[in-house]
């Protein structure tokens, strides 16, 4: 594989990554993971405007232009020949000598992309749905950044898949905030999508916005708000977004069938709909 560090494109076995990275130091990065589909590039500047909102957040230099961005992300698609599956884009504060204190601002921020093929259109989970399972929300405040601590993540669907599920669905104060690395969402018996709030407790997914957008147009009524575990296990469907998920269904809770235990309709609808606006 090709991947690309800090201006050059190389054999991955050739990249280098200082040991004094602070991305590696103390997870002081930020990350984006755009879809590639038949070749083309799924909500691009979406991506972008999110890592602007992480690198300010953060108080972390911007590492390049988005249209620069477009063409390494481009370049490095074709030079993998990735037709189908992701781009994963990571910035980190750069190399300095370990200290809790930022070091000075300009330090160069290091950039890293790396690819990976995959089948993201035709998946067997598209048709079977996954099984979650729930486990306490043990991440920080402000979710919404798309840094790099995914310790706990990890550990989360780690432990579910232990469990004998796929993911874990995290739950803080009696609510569903989201997926290890997706958003969750579910549909009521009378047809209404809910789908949590935006705010720091969850990260703004670029899949969720074009779904909710797509289910309006369909109309579906949509309700943004908190949903319980229990709703969520009482629900007719479920599912959760992401760009390598796009939408699949959740077809049980904790061992509970969700709906009839077989993805629904609803979730159905809205993955064909979202591959065809995509592709
Ligand atoms: N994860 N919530 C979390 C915690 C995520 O990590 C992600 C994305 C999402 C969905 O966001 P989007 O629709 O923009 O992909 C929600 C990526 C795919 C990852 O970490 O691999």
């Amino acid at each position: 594989r090709i991947v690309y560090v800090n201006g050059a494109y190389l054999p991955e076995a050739e990249a280098r990554i200082s040991v004094f990275d602070r991305g590696f130091l103390f997870a002081d990065a930020v990350y984006e993971v755009t879809t590639v589909l038949g070749g083309k590039l799924i909500d691009f500047r979406a991506h972008m405007a999110r890592l602007d909102r992480s690198l300010s957040e953060l108080k972390l230099p911007t590492p390049a232009s988005h249209d620069e961005l477009l063409a390494i992300h481009r370049e490095l698609a074709a030079r993998n020949g990735v037709d189908e599956g992701l781009i994963y884009m990571q910035v980190t504060r750069g190399a300095a000598d370990r200290d809790f204190l930022f070091p000075p601002q300009d330090t160069p921020p290091s950039l890293v992309l790396f690819t990976q093929t995959m089948a993201l259109r035709d998946k067997p989970a598209a048709r079977t749905g996954i099984r979650v399972a729930s486990m306490p929300d043990l991440r920080w405040g402000r979710r919404d950044i798309k840094t790099v601590q995914l310790l706990y993540p990890s550990m989360a669907k780690t432990e579910a898949v232990r469990r004998g599920a796929d993911d874990a669905w995290l739950v803080e104060d009696g609510v569903v905030t989201e997926g290890t690395s997706n958003n969750a969402h579910i549909v009521t018996a009378d047809g209404t999508l809910i789908t949590r709030d935006l705010s720091h407790s969850i990260l703004h997914g670029i899949t969720r916005a074009a779904v909710l957008r797509l289910a309006a147009d369909s109309g579906l009524k949509i309700e943004e708000r908190s949903f319980t575990l229990d709703e969520a296990k009482a629900a007719k469907e479920a599912f959760i977004t992401s760009a390598s998920a796009f939408v699949l269904p959740v077809v049980s809770i904790d061992g509970a069938a969700v709906g009839d235990g077989a993805p629904g309709p609803v979730v159905r609808k809205l993955r064909e709909i979202y591959i065809e606006e995509a592709v």
